[in-house]
């Protein structure tokens, strides 16, 4: 099961996404502090052009694994983190993880959650690889309202439906599948979700 349409669509991106600035790095750092990486196990699930790898290192994480389904965009994290032991790159499709249960302490979701079609789906395999205490983060750097008038602004029709529900919609879908909420923003300025998986 890989989602091919979307597939395309960010393997077209990947090359105008690289030469674009990501989040500041004192935001990225300030995201990432709460987690306590060090020595722990990352899967950075959309990790697109590696955004949050350089914040992400600098935690010192034990590693930090790329996942994403666009291998144009892991290209481009492969040209300037692929001398770097702690980074690997995964090519893979967030509803059907080729990962191990309970293998990473932390998934981080940053700009990605709106794209997956089948969120209980993507979710439940978050669930699935995190160990026993890990944390799920899910991000945006904007608001709600800012990411969802672009993604309808787009000039992919796919991409026109992916929608960024309120953070209280996928709360209660992430209590029900068993996470706590530890986190959860939804206002002017930022999306964020933090939960832990409890057992
Ligand atoms: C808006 S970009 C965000 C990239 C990066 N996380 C950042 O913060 O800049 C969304 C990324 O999610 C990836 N993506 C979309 N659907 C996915 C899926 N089902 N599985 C894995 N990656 C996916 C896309 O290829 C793209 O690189």
């Amino acid at each position: 099961m890989f989602d091919k349409e979307r597939e395309a669509i960010f393997d077209a991106l990947a090359a105008e996404w690289s030469c674009l600035p990501g989040p500041p790095l004192a935001a990225a750092l300030e995201l990432l502090d709460a987690l306590e990486l060090e020595g722990k196990v990352v899967l950075d699930v959309g990790a697109g052009t590696g955004a949050l790898v350089e914040a992400g290192l600098r935690q010192r994480p034990k590693k930090w694994i790329c996942c994403d389904l666009s291998s144009a965009m892991l290209a481009q994290i492969e040209a300037v983190w692929s001398g770097n032991p702690v980074v690997e790159t995964l090519h893979a499709d967030a509803h059907n993880l080729p990962l191990e249960d309970k293998t990473f302490d932390a998934v981080i979701c940053n700009a990605v959650l709106p794209h997956l079609r089948d969120r209980l789906r993507a979710l439940t395999e978050f669930r699935r690889v995190l160990d026993v205490n890990g944390k799920l983060l899910i991000n945006h750097f904007q608001a709600r309202s800012r990411i969802n008038e672009i993604h309808r602004n787009s000039s992919y029709r796919l991409l026109r439906e992916d929608i960024l529900p309120p953070a209280e919609v996928v709360a209660a879908e992430l209590t029900e599948l068993g996470f706590e909420i530890l986190q959860s923003v939804d206002n002017e300025e930022r999306y964020l979700i933090l939960a832990g998986k409890p057992e």
